[in-house]
């Protein structure tokens, strides 16, 4: 069937209001009487707290304040386990940790009332890496500093060491990653005479900020409401913390009886809010001389900061994705997320996958050196195909051509000539090497497991009076497109004008639980939810009579107006049923760990000043097939801002550490690339349409974080003839490592 408005470019729902500067972000919203808040936090990295003092020189009459005393229900942030408090009570367990909030009108005075509270502690001995951490001499976290561990097995890893041809080992490491979202965190709560509170954010999950609340509050379900306001960027950055600067909000908005609004700064953003989990992930594989693997042995370790928030949920996607695109015969990945004293890593685009994608991509070049093959050769003779399994067990049961799709990659930037004639011109005396490297990769769509069983989605589309249709789901807009291509896919449904379906309001009073926007599930998952309510509706519309088929917009319009002037309204629900064939086992770790996968091949061409050590990236190919396209402008845009990141997490970002604190906390010294630093983003797509998505669709908003990293690092191992496992990598990174592994003149000359 030929669809109308699935698959076209249509004009993105909330642009307009973005262009002309009438979208409302939270800090453009004020409220009557409304006070201002502020956060005092930890200034040390553990330690009990021994007492506050209020310094001279403030008017501390005219302030709200707030402790953990003053929460009316559980001092909890909640999420997984229940170890991340609200505000610091007794102990303090990272610096920047909340332990007292403060308002007032005036926003101007709190930056130095904050200054004035002082904190007394009693240091305890902190912890700041995985290697202090896993050495377990200081426990910081439960009796072993261990938030999460996993085994994944599949067959016999241990008997495959004695008959192999080679063995090739290798550490690879990354670094933290800040989401430097435009707008920073921000919230608006306000507390009624009736005892109804509501909190307005920018926000990913309305319905995690509610569950928290209720819990913080002691408040009943039907007395909070969350409601998302204009979200200027997210990537996983407001996922877990907006249920913290909500529930701060709300406590001062409690205490003080008058509306209160919190907005971080940039600085107070990046050191206190979460971060990508740094990581160390070491690869041991038996691989037979011609190419082929047999067992593989990887061990991860995430650095999960000092609670646990979503650190297991994001080490399970870890440990999924650690064998990459291939079939691994035997596999064995052992997995753990550890405590430091550091504020808590949290989602980020990617959710895991990142890390362990990077390493064993990094590996596959070194198990092709090992071996004296080219990278993709070796890639290509260990692609998963039609009828082999994954690390899990899970069957690929889709026409997967993982080997043709890397071809068009390979052919789109010209890989064998340029590999070919890089080697040659390389091995002159110049000081500017030329490298070419791939990375293929995939990344599952959705929940993992059986995480979307447990969300249990639900969505909605209902007529207005107007007779228009609108879509209620409590997913949201934050810059990725959702509201487009939730109408497209509606409107496609209906066989009405694009024009003719709107946004409902994310507002947990209003919509429905829809579950989170996060883990590339809402193009998939809650699209194919609002494909089939958007049929419900038409059916019913069909069956009133109101409407004959092959009607046209303007037929439907009157159909649903009459519809609704005669019954009142017209609502159809559609609930999450799991594919068939999708089966998971949480205690053993096996079978289907998702519905669907993506997956990519990416190519980067760079240029190495060995005399400056920077590294220029001259051309990038990002080739990928995640089902239907739905949108061509919205999915290019994901890949081209996916690409951006990813090579921000390889070339440019660094969190610098001091004793668990971010040093560098500012826009001019952690650096992002600009348009100056990002080269020509050539997006290619396959289409295999999955179908159990919205019309065919897949995940897509992660992926493209996945490839670039190890594409880059290939690229530049290949320029350079050194082997860079760790990101990110810059000049100084590379520097230093070539200064000491090779000091030829022409590197080291100063
Ligand atoms: Mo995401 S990193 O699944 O918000």
């Amino acid at each position: 069937m030929q669809e109308k408005i699935v698959g076209k470019a249509a004009v993105r729902k909330e642009g307009l209001g973005k262009v002309c500067g009438r979208a409302q972000y939270i800090d453009d919203i004020s409220l009557p009487e409304m006070l201002h808040g502020a956060t005092v936090r930890s200034s040390i990295a553990r330690g009990r707290i021994l007492g506050i003092e209020f310094g001279p020189g403030i008017p501390w009459n005219e302030f709200v304040i707030v402790t953990a005393t003053d929460i009316p229900g559980e001092n909890e942030i909640a999420l997984i386990n229940h170890d991340w408090p609200c505000l610091a009570r007794e102990f303090v367990n990272h610096p920047e940790e909340p332990i007292l909030l403060l308002a007032h009108a005036d926003r101007h005075l709190l930056p130095k009332a904050v200054a004035a509270v002082r904190v007394q502690y009693e240091e305890m001995p902190a912890i700041f890496t995985i290697e202090e951490s896993e050495r377990g001499e200081t426990i910081v976290w439960g009796t072993d500093n261990v938030f999460k561990s996993f085994l994944l097995e599949k067959d016999d890893v241990d008997a495959a060491w004695a008959t192999a041809d080679v063995i090739v080992e290798g550490e690879y490491t990354t670094g933290a990653q800040e989401h430097l979202y435009i707008e920073n965190n921000g919230a608006i709560a306000a507390y009624s005479r009736e005892g109804q509170l509501t909190v307005w954010g920018s926000l990913q999950c309305p319905f995690y900020v509610h569950k928290s609340l209720v819990k913080l509050t002691g408040l009943s379900e039907e007395k909070v409401r969350i409601v998302q306001v204009e979200t200027g960027g997210a990537f996983g950055g407001k996922e877990d913390y907006p249920s913290m600067i909500g529930a701060h909000a709300a406590l001062l908005a409690m205490k003080s009886g008058r509306p209160v609004k919190i907005v971080y700064d940039r600085a107070e953003d990046m050191a206190a809010t979460t971060k990508r989990h740094p990581s160390r992930i070491r690869h041991r594989t038996a691989v037979t001389r011609d190419g082929r693997l047999q067992a593989a042995e990887i061990e991860i370790a995430l650095d999960g900061g000092a609670y646990s928030t979503l650190s297991p949920t994001v080490l399970s996607r870890s440990t999924i994705h650690a064998g990459g695109p291939y079939f691994w015969p035997n596999i064995r990945v052992k997995s753990k997320a550890l405590a430091t004293n550091c504020p808590p890593h949290g989602a980020f685009r990617g959710f895991g996958a990142p890390q362990s994608l990077f390493a064993v991509e990094r590996h596959m070049d070194h198990i092709a050196e090992a071996l004296g093959l080219p990278p993709e050769e070796v890639r290509r003779r260990n692609f998963l195909k039609p009828g082999l399994t994954t690390a899990t067990g899970q069957e690929i049961r889709e026409a997967l051509d993982l080997e043709k799709l890397m071809e068009r990659a390979l052919a789109e930037s010209d890989y064998y000539a340029k590999r070919k004639r890089f080697d040659r011109v390389n091995a002159g005396a110049g000081t500017k090497k030329k490298g070419i490297g791939l990375a293929t990769f995939l990344h599952g769509s959705g929940f993992t497991g059986s995480g979307e069983r447990y969300l249990n989605s639900l969505v909605a589309v209902d007529l207005t009076a107007e007779g228009r249709a609108r879509v209620l789901v409590s997913s949201t807009e934050f810059g990725q497109g959702t509201n487009t291509i939730l109408c497209q896919i509606a409107a496609e449904s209906l066989g009405v004008d694009y024009d003719l379906v709107e946004m409902g309001p994310p507002d947990t009073s209003v919509v429905p639980n829809s579950g989170p926007t996060v883990a590339s599930r809402t193009s998939m998952v809650v699209g194919k939810l609002v494909q089939s309510a958007a049929h419900g509706l038409k059916q019913t519309l069909l069956a009133s009579g109101l409407l004959a088929e092959g009607y046209t917009s303007a037929e439907f319009v009157a159909a649903a107006r009459t519809y609704v002037a005669q019954h009142g309204s017209l609502r159809a629900e559609s609930r999450y049923q799991a594919p068939p064939g999708v089966h998971w086992d949480d205690r053993t770790y096996r079978g289907e760990a998702y519905a669907a996968y993506a997956w990519a091949v990416y190519v980067a061409e760079v240029t190495v000043d060995l005399t400056t050590c920077g590294v220029t990236i001259d051309d990038f190919v990002a080739m990928q097939e995640a089902g239907r396209v739905l949108n061509p402008v919205l999915a290019t845009g994901q890949i081209e801002g996916g690409v951006a990141q990813g090579i921000g997490w390889a070339l440019y970002e660094k969190v610098v550490w001091n004793r668990g604190r971010m040093a560098n906390n500012q826009m001019t010294n952690y650096i992002i690339p600009t348009t100056q630093d990002i080269p020509p983003i050539r997006v290619f797509f396959a289409e295999l349409p999955f179908g159990h998505g919205a019309y065919g669709a897949k995940g897509i908003g992660e992926l493209p974080m996945d490839g670039p990293a190890p594409a880059i690092l290939n690229a530049v191992s290949h320029a350079t003839g050194k082997q860079f496992d760790a990101v990110p990598l810059l000049p100084e990174d590379m520097f230093l490592r070539m200064a000491v592994r090779q000091p030829e003149p022409a590197v080291v000359a100063l």
